[in-house]
């Protein structure tokens, strides 16, 4: 594996994660999967920062993809030690991730500020709510990595539920029983436009609304696009149980979705 001091641009920070992922090979086909589900996803999260820092410039879009590029680089260690994606049982990948880049030279060919920037944006790109007193820059480019980082999710998650168990990443459903029935709280969460919180889910079906609550999270109209393109919210309702709750839920998501869309061409 060649050296984080020979990264000096993008392009060699993308070798280097190839050269990374590689180091944690596994010879247990269950294990293997779970780290190809990692590397395609960053390398797909990089592809959706790419699109969504667009409009901001060269610069902007670059540092997307370096922190798409660096945000889950803790989720490699993570598995191996604990062989979960659950953060809540093993470590918070989001510092791990950080932690990677304090250890190593990845991001010296950056001047300190966008450093502390990228460092920021991947160290914080799982809170449940972004703190206030960022830098701008800091701010605006964790806001990129958190949409990007989303809009993969859901393809993720999409291809989880509609593959054949046996071909299923067996980390991906982070371990929810599949219930045939939604929590209240988590019902009326979505439905009063808020988003839901990790810490009242009882259910796969909970965690599918939890995924449909992030759309009330997004926030670049790049993004809300790319939720429409790809025909994101049907897909994942598609896989919730279909009853009338369900359904006004759902109503009430892709509403939101399309005023976004709308408040956006009108200015
Ligand atoms: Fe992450």
């Amino acid at each position: 594996m060649f050296d984080s001091s020979e990264v000096t641009d993008l392009v060699s920070l993308t070798a280097w994660f190839g050269a990374y992922c590689r180091s944690f090979r596994s010879a247990d086909p269950e294990v293997q999967r779970n780290f190809d589900l990692k590397e395609l996803h960053t390398r797909k999260v990089c592809e959706a920062a790419r699109l969504i820092a667009a409009e901001g410039g060269e610069r902007r879009q670059m540092l997307a993809q370096v922190a798409a590029l660096c945000h889950d680089l803790g989720r490699f260690p993570q598995y191996r030690e604990y062989r979960t994606f659950l953060d809540s049982e093993s470590v918070n990948h989001a510092h791990l991730s950080a932690q990677v880049l304090k250890q190593s030279s990845l991001l010296d060919f950056l001047p300190k500020e966008e450093r502390d920037s990228v460092y920021f944006a991947v160290r914080l790109h799982n809170v449940f709510q972004i703190p206030a007193g960022l830098p701008a820059a800091t701010e605006d480019l964790l806001r990129l990595v958190r949409d990007a980082d989303k809009i993969d999710i859901w393809r993720v998650f999409i291809d989880y539920f509609f593959a054949p168990e046996g071909e299923r990443a067996s980390a991906a459903g982070l371990g929810f029983p599949d219930l045939p029935y939604c929590s209240d709280e988590v019902l009326k969460a979505v439905e009063a436009g808020r988003m839901v919180e990790l810490t009242m889910l009882k259910s796969l079906n909970d965690f599918k609304l939890l995924q449909l609550s992030w759309v009330y999270d997004i926030n670049f109209v790049t993004t809300h696009k790319l939720i429409k393109e790809r025909s994101l919210v049907p897909q994942l309702a598609a896989t919730l149980p279909d009853d009338a709750v369900v359904r006004g839920i759902v109503d009430r998501v892709q509403g939101y979705l399309e005023d976004r869309l709308a408040a956006n061409s009108a200015t």
